[in-house]
C-alpha cells in the first residue's frame, strides 16, 4: 500500500495518531465513515442546511446506492465524503484519516492515491485527448510510461479507435466511458459516482452501468454511487435513501 515516500511523509506526520497512521497500512475494514455530517450555507436571508447530521459507514468491498429527490443533499455528501469540499460541522474518515483535520495539499494526495470520482457531466479537461485525459492521475503521481495502461483501459471500455479524439468528438456515453478508464485507472480503494448515467440514454445508461459494476468487482473498488434510477440503485448492496438533507431509510438488498 505505502507505494512512495510522499505517503509515507503523510502518514508519519505526527498531526495523525497511531490508529490513524496504523490504519492505511493494515486496510481497515471501514473504508468511509461519517459522522453528524452537516453542511449550512449562509445567505443575507437565512442560513440554508442543506445535509443534516448525516452518518453512516461504508465497508471495504461493498457497494452503496445513495437515492432521494433533486436538492436533497445527494451531489453535496458525496463531495464531502471524496473530500472535494469541507463540510460546516461532523466528519468524514476515509481509511481512518479524518479529511477535515488535513490541509488541502494532503486531501489531494488522498484523492489520487485512493480516491475515483464519476461525474453526472463526465468533467474531461475539453484540451485533452481521450488518451491524455486518463493519463492525468497517473502523470499526477509523477509515474512514467502510463502510456500502455491508459491505451489498456480505453479499449476496456470500447474505446480502443478513439485515442486521439477529444471530449468534442466523443458522444456523452462515449465521454463518461473516458471518465471511467480516468476514475479506474489508479485502482482507487473507493469510487464515488455522482449520477452517472443522468445524462446519457437508456441504450449507453446501461453499456455504463455494466462497466461499473464489472471494473467494481474486479478491481475490488468500494462503490458510492448516486442516483435517480432505481434499476442502478438495486445493483448495489444497500440504498441509503435521503431528504431534506436527512438520511431518512437504508435497506440491505444483497447478501455479503
Ligand atoms: N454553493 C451553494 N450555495 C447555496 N446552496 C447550495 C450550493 N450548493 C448546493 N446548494 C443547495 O443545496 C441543496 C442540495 O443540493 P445538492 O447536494 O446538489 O442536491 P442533490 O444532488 O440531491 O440534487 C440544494 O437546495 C441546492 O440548491
Ligand atoms: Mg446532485
Amino acid at each position: 500500500m505505502l507505494t512512495d515516500l510522499k505517503g509515507l511523509k503523510v502518514i508519519l506526520k505526527t498531526s495523525y495518531n497511531l490508529h490513524q497512521r496504523l490504519s492505511l497500512i493494515i486496510m481497515p475494514e471501514t473504508v468511509l465513515q461519517a459522522e453528524g455530517l452537516t453542511k449550512v450555507y449562509k445567505s443575507a436571508e437565512r442560513d440554508l442546511i442543506v445535509l443534516d447530521h448525516v452518518s453512516f459507514e461504508v465497508q471495504q468491498g461493498t457497494s452503496v446506492a445513495i437515492i432521494g429527490p433533486s436538492g436533497s443533499g445527494k451531489t453535496t455528501l458525496l463531495g464531502l465524503c471524496a473530500g472535494l469540499d469541507v463540510a460546516s460541522s461532523g466528519t468524514v474518515s476515509l481509511m481512518g484519516f479524518k479529511l477535515n483535520a488535513m490541509n488541502e495539499d494532503d486531501r489531494a494526495y488522498l484523492r489520487n492515491q485512493y480516491i475515483g470520482f464519476v461525474f453526472q457531466n463526465f468533467q474531461l479537461l475539453p484540451t485533452l485527448t481521450a488518451l491524455e485525459n486518463v493519463m492525468v492521475p497517473l502523470e499526477l503521481r509523477g509515474e512514467r510510461n502510463v502510456t500502455k495502461k491508459a491505451k489498456d483501459l480505453l479499449a476496456r471500455v470500447g474505446l480502443a479507435e478513439r485515442f486521439s479524439h477529444y471530449p468534442s468528438q466523443l458522444s456523452g456515453g462515449e465521454q463518461q466511458r473516458v471518465a471511467m478508464a480516468r476514475a479506474f485507472i489508479t485502482s482507487p480503494r473507493i469510487l464515488f459516482a455522482d449520477e452517472p448515467t443522468g445524462n446519457l440514454d437508456d441504450e449507453n445508461a446501461t453499456q455504463v452501468t455494466d462497466l461499473l459494476f464489472e471494473m467494481n468487482q474486479q478491481e475490488k473498488t468500494t462503490l458510492v454511487l448516486v442516483t435517480h434510477n432505481l434499476e442502478l440503485a438495486e445493483k448495489t448492496q444497500r440504498i441509503l435513501q435521503m431528504k431534506g438533507g436527512k438520511l431518512v431509510n437504508e435497506r440491505f438488498l444483497a447478501v455479503l
